[in-house]
């Protein structure tokens, strides 16, 4: 193991383990104010903070989370927060056995130069913020970039985001918290599968160059890739095996087995496409434990049956934990539908 990693190396290799275990993903659930306000909207709820903050008290409190899902991604407004009841959201997810996470980038915006296409802000000051995030408990941190195959992607858009990503690791590590790793390639597009698995091999080499030229301890780090797809305007669709042999031919070919987890973010996948797809892909034995990272494939049919009404939200709990358990199954290749 480098020493770069300082004094946090062995906690780190824990903290991945843990939650890289059988059986268990994470739940993203750190949507930016904007991103929750939308989701809010669509349940015809205010973008008010107490209304996030019941929803968010609705997602941790699920009895049996924990059983399978093993992080939370959390925004920095909920990692300081209480529930409706008033008690620590991070101390809700540790009695869980959930580990609490946050995402630390700061958004996207234009990348200067390219094709209209767009880089990540949130390396400034990234230092000081991981270190607060870890004394309030948060114990692995995301950052989000995205690469448009439609727009290029251009080099310099390439470039650019596994530099970020590289920088934003190291930063993580030599705070205490395991980085996801996550360059979105973004479903849009009409292009094929074979498109997507080229861009993905160029993405993640370069992503992979630059974590060892930055000195990022991998066997500390996971990822959060998107699942090789035909692009979401493609009229040729794939099966779940398809989707699943082009994206274990390139983590195969791109990822070393030091890494200990890979978690896949849905991208606006139905969420029993997520499932399956993800099932699909445990079929084998692979180095690393494939999992889930997801937001809407977890949360979409919970938000819908919750509505903002106090007398839904056990049903909503329930409905969450239907696809956490589903997503638990394909995580050991046992989902039968
Ligand atoms: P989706 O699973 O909804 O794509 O979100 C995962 C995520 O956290 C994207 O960064």
């Amino acid at each position: 193991l480098t020493v770069r990693a300082g004094s946090y190396a062995d906690e780190l290799v824990k903290t991945a383990k843990t939650i890289a275990s059988p059986g268990r993903g994470i739940l993203a659930m750190d949507e930016s104010n904007a991103t929750c306000g939308k989701r809010l909207a669509s349940i015809g709820l205010e973008n008010t903070e107490a209304n996030r903050q019941a929803y968010r008290t609705l997602l941790v409190t699920v009895p049996g989370l924990g059983n399978y899902v093993s992080g939370a991604i959390l925004f920095e407004e909920t990692l300081y927060q209480s529930t409706v009841d008033g008690k620590r959201i991070v101390d809700v997810l540790v009695e869980q056995k959930v580990v609490p996470g946050i995402k630390v980038d700061k958004g996207l915006v234009p990348l200067a130069g390219s094709n209209d296409e767009s880089w990540c802000q949130g390396l400034d000051g990234l230092a000081s913020r991981s270190a607060a995030y870890y004394q309030q408990g948060a114990r692995f941190a995301k950052w989000r970039t995205v690469v448009s195959i439609p727009n290029g992607p251009s080099a310099l858009a390439v470039k650019e985001a596994a530099w970020g990503l590289a920088r934003y690791a190291a930063i993580s590590q030599e705070n205490g918290l395991v980085p996801i790793v996550e360059p979105e390639i973004l479903l849009d597009g009409e292009h094929g599968i074979e498109r997507t698995f080229e861009v993905a091999q160029k993405v993640w080499a370069e992503v992979f160059y630059y974590l060892a030229e930055n000195n990022v301890m991998f066997e500390g780090i996971l990822l959060k890739p998107s699942m090789v797809t035909p692009g979401a305007e493609c009229k040729d669709r794939a099966t779940p095996e398809q989707v699943a042999e082009y994206t274990l031919k390139l983590l195969h070919r791109r990822i070393p087995p030091a890494v200990p987890g890979i978690m896949f973010l849905s991208g606006g996948q139905s969420e029993v496409e997520a499932t399956l797809n993800l099932n699909a892909m445990n079929q084998s034995p692979t180095p690393w434990h494939v999992s889930f990272s997801y937001a809407r494939a977890l949360q979409n049919t919970c938000l819908k049956t919750w509505g903002g009404r106090p007398e839904n939200v056990q049903a909503a709990q329930e409905t969450l934990l239907i696809r956490a358990k589903a997503n638990s199954l394909a995580q050991l290749g046992k989902y039968t539908g």
